[in-house]
């Protein structure tokens, strides 16, 4: 039987749907002379997120794999709010260009105000990369640790700053837990949904880890839903789940403002400042699913990512 299975609560199924229907909270302070650095800002919510911070004053350093769009990025951030934008490049699914930028970002000479973890993929196929890994929990989960793991010592030096993942709700689809032991899926089946699932319910537990981390200080460690928005995602996907996502998953999205304001209110209001280890839809709190909350299994996965990641 699921080991998770008695904590499973429906009042928290109704909070979810409840909460996605909420409009963000609204911060209007402004954040100028502040660093704000976001992985995959190329293209939807990280794109949008990157504008939502420029328009406010803050200089962005982007983290992407794509040259040209990072150029067009930072010139559109430039010419539109006089914003200072710079990128490094990275492919996520490189544990090499992922050790690299995080070694980078450690050495930053200015401080980060906020890392927004946002960089991600959906694939209907298993696939693996060149480092032998299956991708999705390679370049959503993996590369998001790594990055922490280096900057770690960075924020505790700073004693403040935030980072952010943008999660998701279909961490709720890893309803069993995670799968240490198979994360090739080699012994149980793959899917678009368990790997995605499993990716975000890692990164998950790796915020309960670097929130004890930073425990003490002014650092802290949240996540969250963006909603369910109209964007590239899933675009390398084939045609079935092209056909489902504008049929059944676009109709009912919401606008993207809603995700990059969210993330300005996460990183930015005074309300959260000593918030830290929390799990948001949007802006309001939520209890993630029973996994999510696995102590043991944080530690297990901290273990795991050091030795799979090339951190030992
Ligand atoms: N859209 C939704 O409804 C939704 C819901 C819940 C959570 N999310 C999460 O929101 C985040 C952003 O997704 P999105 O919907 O905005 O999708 P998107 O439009 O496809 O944007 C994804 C971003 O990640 C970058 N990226 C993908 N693979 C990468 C890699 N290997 N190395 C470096 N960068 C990489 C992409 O770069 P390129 O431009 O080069 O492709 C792009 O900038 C993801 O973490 C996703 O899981 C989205």
């Amino acid at each position: 039987m699921n080991k998770y299975f008695k904590q499973y609560k429906w009042s928290n199924i109704f909070a979810m749907l409840h909460n996605q229907k909420l409009d963000p909270e609204i911060c209007t302070d402004n954040f100028e002379n502040r660093l704000v650095v976001i992985t995959g800002a190329t293209s939807g919510i990280g794109y949008e997120t990157a504008k939502k911070y420029a328009s406010h004053g803050a200089d962005i350093l982007c983290i992407n794999r794509n040259e040209q769009k990072s150029k067009e990025l930072c010139e559109i951030l430039k010419s539109h709010y006089g914003t200072n934008c710079s990128y490094m490049l990275a492919d996520f699914s490189k544990l090499d260009d992922t050790h690299k930028v995080a070694k980078k970002l450690a050495a930053l000479d200015r401080d980060i105000d906020v890392l927004i973890h946002n960089a991600g993929v959906h694939l209907t196929n298993k696939t693996f990369t060149e480092d032998n890994l299956e991708q999705v929990f390679q370049t959503n989960y993996l590369s998001s640790f790594i990055i922490n793991y280096y900057t770690k010592e960075k924020f505790i030096k700073q004693n403040r700053g935030r980072i952010i993942y943008v999660n998701s709700e279909a961490h709720r689809f890893s309803a069993w837990g995670l799968r240490l032991d198979d994360i090739t899926y080699d012994k149980h089946s793959y899917s678009g949904l368990k790997s995605y699932g499993a990716a975000k319910l890692a990164q998950l537990l790796s915020m309960l880890k670097f929130e004890e981390y930073f425990s003490e200080t002014g650092v802290t460690i949240n996540a969250m839903h963006p909603g369910n928005v109209k964007t590239n995602s899933g675009e390398s996907n084939g045609k079935l789940y092209k056909f489902f996502k504008k049929a059944i998953i676009d109709r009912n999205a919401i606008s993207i403002e809603n995700s990059s304001e969210s993330l300005y209110f996460l990183g930015v209001s005074k309300k959260l400042e000593n918030t830290s280890g929390k799990f948001f839809n949007l802006t309001t709190e939520e209890e993630p699913a029973p996994p999510a909350l696995d102590r043991i299994e944080a530690e297990k996965l901290w273990l795991f990512s050091l030795e799979i990641g090339g951190l030992k």
